[in-house]
């Protein structure tokens, strides 16, 4: 199985980033996960949409050819970064590739919250027209890393939470089966 990230952070030291490769790692006997690069698609233009640049096709290719997708991205101001958002704009036009498409969100945050507000935006975000991405529904599914720092081990370099990680065990193995019988 294959599956793709979309990581709403651009920062090197960031812990979704981390959380990605936590996953890539962790699941490495259940699925790949590519992680798409949104530091280069330019920002969403209605004018470049029947000709869209190269790093949109390629994302969108990326999309189209994954069993499932994997949002993986902080909270900014109670909603989604723009990074993502305008990945998703762009996703939602020409092949629209999130139709039906299986996706998993996850977020890590240093806060007490680890991002639930902003996965809330994001789920109508992916409920609109253009979108339609079918998810688990949100109880019990929910993957929120609240007071990250803490929960990522020796250097930060991944989530070590052994609780964090059962959960996570157990929604990724759902979401699985939602791909399989879909
Ligand atoms: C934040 N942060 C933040 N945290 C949170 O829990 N809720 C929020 O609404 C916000 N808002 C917000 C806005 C902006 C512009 C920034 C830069 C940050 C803090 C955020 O969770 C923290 O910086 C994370 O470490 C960002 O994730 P990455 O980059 O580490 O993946």
């Amino acid at each position: 199985m294959k599956l793709i990230a979309l990581v709403g952070s651009l920062r090197r030291e960031s812990v979704n980033l981390k959380l990605a490769l936590t996953m890539q790692e962790r699941y490495r006997g259940k699925f790949e996960l590519e992680i798409a690069n949104l530091g280069t698609l330019p920002f969403y233009d209605q004018d470049e949409e029947d000709n869209p640049p190269e790093s949109v096709r390629k994302l969108s290719e990326q999309v189209a050819g994954a069993d499932g997708v994997l949002i993986l991205t902080p909270e900014y101001n109670w909603s989604v970064p723009g990074v993502l958002k305008n990945a998703l704009d762009w996703l939602s036009r020409g092949d629209k590739v999130l139709i039906g498409k299986p996706v998993l969100a996850a977020g890590a945050s240093p806060g007490m919250y680890g991002t639930l507000r902003g996965q809330l935006h994001l789920r109508e975000i992916l409920s609109s027209p253009g979108i339609q991405a079918v998810m688990l529904p949100p109880a019990g599914n929910e993957i929120a890393v609240a007071q990250a720092p803490q929960k990522f081990g020796e250097g930060g370099a991944r989530l070590t939470d052994e609780r964090t990680l059962t959960h996570i065990d157990v929604v990724v193995d759902r979401f699985l089966e939602l791909i399989r019988h879909r």
